[in-house]
């Protein structure tokens, strides 16, 4: 796939001004930069490299890939460590402590910088959509060199040939768009598995959230673009897709054609080579019956759903604005549970939403005893600047907050380690992801449910789906044998 990449930036002509039409321009500007880097790179006599962090959700885990897959055809090489000629951090901004991280680790930066003048910092992501955090930056951070957002970040070249060109901070902050930019290169991290964005951005605002106003309104991409990039992965050897959306279950609605996402599933399911499908994140107010009769028959859609409770007390869950109540949401799980038995289901829990009492804490360990999820993200509310929650009055106090989310982990821990190791003494489909990084001679790979497991094994298998006996359960885990 790269050679196509490469090809179409080799045809660029940088003695003409740069295409209008995306995505020629940025391959006219990867060009441009490659020139740049590669010159730089011989007077300094040796190859100039990078460093990218990406923090937060799935959703920048794919952004990033497609980030490196642009840093790569510039020419930079990757390097683990932040003593990089160019630093770049894919930002999260869900909650506060992801903004604080961020901020410390730039001031470790500016310590490196001070040893290399030359190396270039960059941010992109949630955060920088924050109109006060660019305004800290560019008042107490002077020393970043490039900030961009979510909706522009295929620019990346672009903003890097101009930072070259200008010698001081880039910003390029989008407020909203509509466009898609296909067809950029990207890096995969696995070369078995893949995300594959079917939206972007979110239509819930949910009260507590800042995605809305970060990632914008609602953009299904179109099936025909969907389906060839899986044609696509499938051909280089992908075996395994996450069809990535905030909310994947209003997928398609938008459309000029509608389509909606059981309809997706069906035809992703078609293509050969992919032999596991997952998708996340599900938003239980738009789940369908069509997507629970999709799981039931299409045999690729793995027996995992991630179902976000956000909390059990139908009152809190009415100020959140989730638009469902406990009843309705145990009533879905009910409706899939019958459809697919064996389904595994996980979640994610907020603690010390503002106005949260015992007894609606009391309703949010009910439904997860109830339940009985795989496992949990269980979340302390952060108060978000924007947000309708960040208004409300009856914040909880620390104190409180900390004492029940104590309590919810432990519950959490408790159950899951007796649900995990239901499949104890069968033999399983596990798709072989990598050497097992503690133990000397065994693999590490997931059943389709998305639990974990270790086994003896060659390294050859990474990649491949094997058969595995699970001889033992470690609560969240299990250690098992290769069956012949
Ligand atoms: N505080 C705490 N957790 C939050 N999440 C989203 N916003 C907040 C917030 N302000 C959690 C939700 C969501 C997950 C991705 O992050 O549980 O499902
Ligand atoms: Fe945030 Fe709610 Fe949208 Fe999820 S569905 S991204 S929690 S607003």
């Amino acid at each position: 796939m790269n050679d196509e990449y490469r090809l179409r930036m080799e045809a660029q002509d940088l003695t003409k001004q740069p295409p209008t039409e995306e995505p020629e321009r940025q391959y006219y500007f990867m060009k441009k930069c490659q020139e740049i880097v590669k010159k730089k790179s011989e007077e300094m006599g040796r190859p100039l490299t990078f460093s990218l962090t990406s923090f937060g959700c799935q959703m920048n885990a794919r952004d990033s890939e497609k980030l490196l897959g642009i840093l790569e055809q510039i020419g930079y090489e990757e390097t683990e460590d932040e003593h990089a000629d160019f630093v770049l951090y894919n930002t999260c901004t869900v909650r506060e402590n992801a903004n604080l991280r961020v901020y410390g680790r730039l001031g470790y930066l500016n310590t490196i910088k001070k040893k290399n003048p030359d190396m270039l910092i960059a941010l992109c992501g949630c955060m920088m959509q924050e109109q006060e955090v660019v305004e800290k930056l560019k008042k107490s951070y002077r020393f970043v060199d490039i900030i961009f957002g979510t909706h522009n970040i295929f620019k990346l070249a672009e903003l890097i040939v101009k930072r070259f060109e200008q010698q001081k901070m880039v910003v390029d902050v989008w407020e909203g768009t509509d466009r898609i930019v296909e067809e950029l290169p990207s890096e995969r991290k696995y070369p078995f598995k893949s995300g594959v964005n079917i939206m972007f951005g979110c239509n819930n605002f949910c009260s507590y959230c800042i995605v809305p106003y970060v990632r914008g309104r609602e953009r299904s991409r179109s099936p025909k673009d969907i389906l060839e990039e899986v044609r696509r992965l499938a051909d280089d050897g992908v075996v395994e897709i996450m069809l990535l959306g905030q909310n994947v279950n209003s997928y398609g609605k938008n459309l000029k054609n509608p389509v909606s996402f059981a309809q997706l599933l069906k035809q992703v399911s078609k293509i050969e080579g992919i032999e596991r499908i997952r998708f996340m994140t599900s938003h239980p107010k738009d789940l369908s019956e069509e997507l629970i009769e999709a799981m039931r028959t299409l045999p690729k859609v793995c027996p995992h759903l991630h179902l976000p409770l956000q909390s059990g007390s139908t009152r809190i869950l009415r100020e959140m604005n989730r638009r469902y109540t406990k009843e309705q949401y145990l009533e879905l799980v009910e409706k899939i549970r019958c459809a697919v038995p064996d389904i595994s289901l996980t979640t994610d829990i907020i603690v010390g939403f503002p106005g949260e009492t015992e007894e609606d804490f009391q309703e949010t360990l009910d439904v997860v005893q109830t339940v009985g999820f795989d496992s949990a993200f269980t979340f302390i509310y952060s108060r978000r600047t924007g947000t309708l929650a960040a208004k409300m009055e009856n914040q909880v106090p620390e104190d409180i907050v900390k004492d029940r989310f104590d309590r919810l982990l432990a519950e959490v821990q408790r159950i899951s380690a007796k649900v995990c190791g239901r499949h104890l003494h069968t033999t399983q489909k596990v798709l072989v992801e990598e050497p097992d990084d503690h133990a000397e001679g065994y693999l590490t790979g997931r059943l389709g449910n998305n639990t974990i497991v270790h086994f003896p094994g060659d390294p050859s298998l990474v990649g491949k789906i094997v058969d595995v006996y699970l001889e033992e359960s470690k609560g969240f885990y299990y250690m098992g044998r290769l069956e012949c």
